[in-house]
């Protein structure tokens, strides 16, 4: 949460740092600033509450000679939305941006004296303070001894007074990627301020201090000794970072996921088998545990509930799916025949993070599917496999949902083979089956505009139930889930054989049920559960495969995908489920791509 960017060089510093911010405001759109070197070397501050456009209005009447500068876009913590409580925040000689949360800052309030002479309500304000005490000449030992008192998360730029033209970056698990590009020296939260630049970066190693100019990136370690930076390089351009006609990032990514299973799964595909050979993934990974403990956050733990519904079936060991922030303090039953599956997007979702460390300290074996190559999660797991689904912008996940249920998939295939759950055969015969699902996703979205009118009943409601039995109340979660998020319709899902222990009661006249009837076992049950809200005159949304025998008086809507193998019907249904809400959002005519109080990427607890 929160973006920030700094840049030193020969060009314009202001146009640099808005654009970023512009490639950055997914992390955060409560405020943003920027602070700029002059050509007198004084620090220019301008800061506004709203999104970046406000910023770029209020700085166009600056003038453009600044070639050193820091930009931030905010996602409010500590402080409300206020101008004051936008960064760049400044204490003496030190102007900083800040992403991450100062755990301590109330403590070292009190201890430093600094209460009367903060301006805002910000944790990082007290960190500007600090720096600015502890400043005399030297910003490695002024940055080293912040480190030494400062408790949370932290990505910090920092300027000071006495050193124009140079930036000072850290981090500690808050993610802060920097290049060295012939436009000069950049530093940013993510790779989307980069990317109009450079293809090549490294990520700031935790404990080290980057220091930018306009001719060079220098890095050190804390006792001041320069370090040589892993050089990675990215995969995609700044066309995947861009809409590209389309008029949401949503619209747009939900028509990518086709491709992105695509570069998802061939790769890893041998003689018609998964093969994980050249992501260093070993067999005895999957063949020594006894039980399989998934962790993440959001859509990600959607994807994890499907997995589960699908593995223990086919495995035939304990599959767990844990919400990363509860797996934290619930002191879990993982141990060394664990295998601990940590799912992310990000890869800097820090309750994920802190889940894979203490997996870890109990002795898991960890494999993190990961969609940022190079983050936190990504570096800090025994193994990785990459979803290969370029940059996610909207802040509803989709493509990144279907990439890692890609992932999740092969990974059950694998481990079948390998511990003898499958066959050759069938191993061959399961991965087809995934393959297969691309084409019915393909169709699914050709057929969007279908989609439109079945929101105009919807969007006029104020509640919506979605259930299903076994895989589709598993898919049900994601459904409400991107429903709540971006429609701002409060959506609760519901194993359908559940909702008459109570929730039924919640069914009356006009009330939607999105109800989901895609699997061939459970299917009758689900059609009487079906039969038992309509009764009660709920507004039904039915879902089922194309040749599904039902009554035409059940639904008021049928909505059909293509026939095909029930383990893979997640994808044709993910697609259906995340235009249902892209256009309800769209019908209340609502932010799609940046949601009320929301941030792409959860880096505070
Ligand atoms: O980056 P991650 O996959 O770790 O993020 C996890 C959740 O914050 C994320 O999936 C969130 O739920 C999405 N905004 C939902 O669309």
């Amino acid at each position: 949460m929160c973006g920030i960017i700094g840049y030193s060089g020969p060009l314009e510093a202001k146009k640099i740092l808005l654009d970023g911010l512009s490639q950055l405001e997914y992390r955060g759109y409560d405020s943003a600033g920027i602070a700029l070197f002059d050509t007198l070397s004084n620090i220019r501050l301008i800061k506004r509450t709203g999104k970046v456009a406000a910023l770029r209005q209020a700085c166009a009447k600056e003038q453009d000679s600044s070639h050193c500068g820091i930009g931030h876009t905010r996602w409010a913590t500590h402080g409300g939305v206020t101008d004051a409580n936008a960064h760049p925040h400044r204490a003496g000689r030190v102007t900083l941006i800040h992403n991450g949360i100062i755990e301590n800052y109330h403590n070292l309030t009190n201890e430093f004296g600094l209460e009367g002479k903060l301006v805002s309500q910000t944790d990082s304000e007290v960190a500007a303070c600090l720096l600015d005490q502890f400043y005399r000449g030297n910003p490695l030992e002024a940055i080293k001894e912040l480190t030494l008192h400062i408790e949370g998360s932290y990505a910090f730029c920092v300027l000071f007074d006495d050193r124009p033209g140079e930036i000072y970056g850290i981090r500690k698990v808050s993610p802060l990627v920097a290049a060295y590009t012939r436009s000069g020296a950049l530093i940013a939260s993510d790779l989307t301020a980069l990317i109009p630049y450079t293809r090549k970066y490294f990520v700031v190693p935790e404990g080290h201090v980057a220091k930018l100019t306009g001719y060079k990136i220098s890095l050190y370690d804390m006792e001041g000794t320069p370090v040589s930076p892993e050089i990675m390089e990215v995969n995609w351009n700044m066309d995947s970072a861009m809409k590209n006609g389309f008029p949401h990032f949503m619209l747009k990514e939900i028509h990518e996921q086709p491709q992105a299973l695509k570069n998802t799964i061939l790769p890893r595909m041998s003689k018609g088998l998964p093969d994980f050979t050249d992501d260093n993934i070993p067999d005895e990974l999957f063949c020594q545990c006894t039980k399989i403990h998934m962790i993440a956050c959001g859509t990600a733990m959607h994807a994890g509930m499907v997995a589960r519904a699908l593995m223990e079936p086919v495995l035939h060991i304990p599959v767990t799916v844990s919400i990363a922030s509860e797996f934290r303090y619930e002191d879990p039953l993982v141990d060394q025949d664990t295998l601990a599956v940590i799912i992310s997007q990000s890869g800097e979702t820090i309750d994920t993070l802190a889940a894979l460390r203490l997996a870890k300290s109990r002795g898991s074996r960890t494999l993190a599917i990961v969609n940022v190559k190079g983050s936190t999660i990504a570096r800090e797991s025994d193994f990785v496999l990459y979803t290969h689904a370029g940059p996610e912008i909207a802040v509803a996940s989709t493509k990144a949902y279907s990439v890692q249920l890609a992932a999740l998939y092969m990974i059950t295939c694998r481990m079948a083979l390998v511990r003898k759950n499958f066959t050759k055969d069938q191993a061959a015969a399961f991965l087809s089956g995934l393959l297969d699902a691309i084409p019915a996703m393909e169709t699914m979205i050709a057929r969007k505009e279908e989609e439109k009118h079945l929101v105009t009943h919807l969007i006029n409601q104020s509640d919506a139930f979605f259930i299903g039995r076994g895989l589709d109340y598993a898919f049900s979660l994601e459904g409400a889930l991107k429903l709540k998020e971006i429609s701002y319709i409060h959506a609760e899902a519901y194993a359908a054989g559940e909702l008459k222990h109570g929730t039924i009661a919640l069914i009356a006249p006009k009330v939607p049920v999105i109800a989901i009837a895609t699997q061939e076992h459970v299917f009758l049950k689900t059609i009487s559960n079906v039969r038992e809200v309509k009764a009660r005159g709920a507004f039904v949304i039915l879902l089922t495969k194309e040749h599904a025998q039902v009554d035409s008086s059940l639904a008021d809507i049928h909505i059909r995908i293509p026939d095909m193998d029930d383990r893979f019907t997640v994808f044709p249904i993910a697609v259906i489920l995340q235009l249902m809400a892209y256009y309800a959002s769209i019908g209340k005519n609502l932010d799609v791509d940046q949601p009320r109080n929301l941030a792409k990427s959860v880096t505070v607890e």
